[in-house]
């Protein structure tokens, strides 16, 4: 999907053979001629691969997917993914406003743990339980003893946000919360001064901000609380991300204030005429108190703003919520009403915004930007994953555009604007400062050639299945049509197969032999198993059925949007890529009776530990290799049986009639392969990679774990197989329910258990796994109580 792998900490040894056979005895003349044709053609498809593509990509001048006012740029939102609590506009150089909170000491610390940035090790809890993604949110967060909401209500260009701080749990001896608002301002024309009133007290911060206005920021408390304010002047190139550290630094040069903070101001070493354009304020407070902060742009915000217009949007947020969802009907306990509801507004709650320029590589060497390029997406994981993943962002649609289809459009508009000119989108979006916190630098530069699922189109055809939307919007899907057709026809042939009615995923690396069996990150399953020798020959059976389709749902918006010129091109695709013949030619199996992938492919592979001199030091290191039992033969890759051999179930290329569909069904409650008591897992246990290590340090990813986003495409399809009439109708049924009702409830325990959702969930013990919180596509859970699939 996305991992970020740790570089091994490894010194690639000149002269290796990933192809190195041990047992030879059988060794022919033949067989060195095959090998040597197969070692000249691997030279071939490495040189070929990894050829610099002889072009420098460029935004797309099509005209543009978005809208011009889909979104107000200076209205505030939650739209700093990666922030425990960040607001800003959608303005380029928006001011940024933030929270950050610490204990205070109760002797000299070295490091105060301030929070701001979203850590998974600080281990809090945070959810957004109510949230739209526009105008408001309410979050809880849980620091150890320490409980608070924090909430928030925007108008025009005006915000107010409360903290309140929930009674603690536990005894708390009497130490005190820390809570520091701070704000950044951005833009170099943005002016900001203090406030004070008629006795020279300080009230505040007033300015005035490009298309924002004149504004002024005040602030109040309930309880007692000791309030310190400082402003300054930073540099331009300040950088967001390090707020924290500056404020800490901030506190060991005012020591008095870092220790025992009186009531004495923080020094404040400019005049009050001079503009800053940072300032910290800070409450100083027990339990049971509420902050709050008011930024009042041209006076839209009224006194005492917050509670009415707060507890106006909560509740017609929830009211929609259950007209939308219908979950009040439904057989499911309370609780599981709650958790679909923060499943979506944590999903909403953590849209982000970017603007910035992407990184791009070319040639392997060359780092070049692209853009520049704005982008509003939602994010995975905001600890993990605080930015746009382009497969990601379709499953993550799919549960917004239930709630918001309107909304959803736009941010898929936002995505159709990035792509370049021979039709290729970034597949992450790593565009700003704030993007960038949690890349390590080897993994920004995006690669021009490397692909990613186009979820977009699963997610319009279930636009086009909602007559609603239809019937106001068909139009928006006009709009879209000449990027989606600039997409589809670079994925057609940038990512085309050896044959006609085939294709490859790019971008596997055919010489490395540090890996048990060579990744293919554009498909989004990473580490799924292919073919044990990556090379031009061989052929993707989740490709074909992606581009399957994404043929069918761009011919009838071609149909649409009247591009008769396209129709004869895009029919014949449709046809042979939909064909079952053309399916069954090159990925069924008759003897195994399954669909697979097609490749060079060896049965005997393992990771073998070997000592190597470490020239840094000296010393002996150990590192795994892979060793090749076998010599690979192009063949299908059948001993592996996982989520990528259900995707002709999964995106319905099979007709109901298919004695094949029948097949897959039936073998779909082995438990010793796919079914669990918790989900489908992604590969079966008779497999030789189930949960296997993919490199020494490089732990089972999509060989085990049960994920979401497939377990959802398996709903929707079984959900249709059910209800068109055929053979497999009564089977699938089952299956549906049976499945539902496994996902659903194993979801909703472990968010009981923890209070979080997960990445992943392990197989044996449904237990939640990998980065969390994860909302990103496990929120689905949402679309699947709710039955919506289109
Ligand atoms: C398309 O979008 C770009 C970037 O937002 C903008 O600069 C440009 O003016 C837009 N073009 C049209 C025709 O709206
Ligand atoms: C800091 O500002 C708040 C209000 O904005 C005010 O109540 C408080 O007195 C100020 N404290 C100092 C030390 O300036
Ligand atoms: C004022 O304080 C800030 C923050 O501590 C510091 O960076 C800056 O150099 C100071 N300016 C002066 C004139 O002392
Ligand atoms: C393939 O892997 C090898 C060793 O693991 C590495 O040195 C090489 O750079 C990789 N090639 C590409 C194109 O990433």
């Amino acid at each position: 999907m996305r991992r970020r792998n740790v570089a091994p900490r490894i010194i690639p040894v000149n002269g290796r053979d990933p192809r190195r056979a041990e047992e030879q005895e059988n060794r022919t003349l033949t067989w060195a001629i095959c090998a040597a044709l197969i070692l000249t053609f691997i030279i071939v498809v490495y040189l070929f691969e990894s050829t610099p593509p002889d072009f420098i990509p460029i935004p797309s001048t099509l005209p543009n997917a978005s809208r011009v006012d889909a979104f107000d740029p200076h209205a505030w939102g939650t739209y700093r993914s990666h922030t425990y609590f960040g607001l800003r506009t959608k303005y380029p150089n928006s001011p940024l406003f933030g929270l950050m909170w610490y204990k205070q000491p109760i002797y000299e610390a070295s490091s105060l743990g301030i929070r701001h940035t979203c850590k998974q090790e600080e281990g809090v809890q945070y959810m957004w339980k109510d949230a739209d993604g526009k105008s408001f949110g309410h979050q809880d967060v849980i620091d150890k003893e320490l409980k608070f909401e924090t909430n928030w209500v925007g108008v025009d260009s005006s915000f107010s946000t409360e903290i309140r701080v929930l009674p603690s749990k536990g005894d708390i001896k009497g130490r005190k919360y820390a809570f520091v608002f701070y704000m950044l301002m951005t833009d170099e024309e943005a002016k900001m001064f203090v406030k004070r009133d008629a006795s020279g007290v300080l009230i505040g911060y007033q300015g005035e901000a490009p298309g924002i206005g004149k504004f002024d920021l005040t602030f109040e408390n309930e309880g007692s609380a000791i309030i310190t304010n400082t402003s300054m002047h930073v540099p331009a190139n300040f950088d967001p991300q390090k707020v924290d550290e500056f404020f800490q630094r901030f506190l060991w040069l005012n020591e008095d204030a870092f220790i025992d903070i009186k009531a004495k101001s923080f020094n404040e070493n400019m005049s009050d005429a001079e503009p800053r354009n940072l300032f910290f304020v800070q409450f100083l407070v027990d339990d049971k108190s509420v902050i709050r902060a008011n930024f009042n742009a041209r006076n839209s915000l009224s006194k005492n703003a917050f509670k009415p217009l707060y507890t106006q949007k909560l509740n017609a947020f929830r009211e929609e919520f259950d007209k939308k969802y219908e979950l009040e009907q439904s057989q499911f306990p309370k609780s599981y009403k709650t958790m679909g509801r923060a499943a979506l507004s944590n999903m909403l709650g953590s849209i982000g915004y970017w603007h910035g320029h992407s990184t791009v590589l070319i040639g392997g060497a060359v780092r070049l930007p692209y853009g520049p390029l704005t982008l509003v997406s939602a994010v995975p994981s905001r600890p993990f994953f605080p930015r746009g993943f382009l497969w990601d962002e379709g499953f993550h649609q799919l549960l917004i555009k239930q709630y918001d289809p309107v909304m959803s459009v736009d941010m898929v508009a936002t995505w159709l604007d990035s792509i370049d000119s021979h039709g290729w989108i970034p597949r992450e979006m790593i565009l700003d400062t704030e993007a960038k916190a949690r890349v390590p630098p080897e993994f920004i530069p995006q690669v021009p050639d490397v692909a990613n699922p186009p979820v977009f189109f699963y997610l319009i055809e279930s636009f086009m299945k909602t007559p609603d939307f239809m019937a106001h919007h068909s139009r928006r899907l006009v709009q879209l049509y000449p990027r989606l057709k600039l997409w589809y026809t670079w994925l057609r042939t940038s990512q085309a197969g050896p044959h006609k009615g085939t294709f490859r995923w790019r971008s596997r690396n055919a010489t490395t032999n540090l890996e048990l069996n060579p990744k293919t990150l554009p498909s989004g399953l990473d580490d799924f198993p292919r073919a044990s020798h990556p090379s031009g020959e061989e052929y993707h059976l989740d490709l074909l059925c992606w581009m399957a389709m994404s043929s069918r749902v761009l011919r009838q918006i071609a149909e649409y949007a009247s591009d008769t010129e396209f129709m004869p091109d895009i029919e014949a695709d449709m046809t042979l890529f939909n064909d079952p013949e053309n399916l069954d030619k090159w990925h069924w199996n008759e003897a195994k009776q399954r669909y697979f992938d097609f490749g060079s492919h060896s049965d005997t592979v393992s990771l073998i530990s070997e000592n190597q001199r470490d020239p840094a030091t000296n010393g002996v290191i150990t590192i795994k290799r892979r060793h090749v039992k076998t010599y690979p033969s192009l063949r299908h890759v059948d001993n592996v049986c996982g989520y990528v051999n259900l995707f002709p179930m999964l995106l319905r290329l099979l007709p109901p009639t298919s004695a094949k569909l029948g097949i897959m069904l039936n073998s779909l409650k082995d438990p010793k392969e796919l079914w669990t008591e918790y989900g489908l897992r992604s590969l079966s246990t008779k497999s030789p990679y189930y949960m296997k290590y993919n490199t020494q340090h490089d732990g089972p990813y999509w060989r085990g774990p049960i994920w979401i986003n497939i377990n959802y495409l398996a709903l929707a399809a079984l959900k249709h197989y059910s209800t068109v009439s055929g053979p497999h109708s009564a089977v699938a049924t089952k299956l549906y329910t049976e499945l539902r009702h496994n996902v659903i409830t194993n979801i909703a325990n472990q968010y009981q258990e923890t209070g979080y959702f997960w990445e992943h969930y392990n197989d044996k013990t449904g237990k939640g796994g990998g980065s969390h919180p994860f909302t990103g596509w496990t929120a689905l859970v949402l679309n699947i109580m709710a039955e919506r699939y289109d």
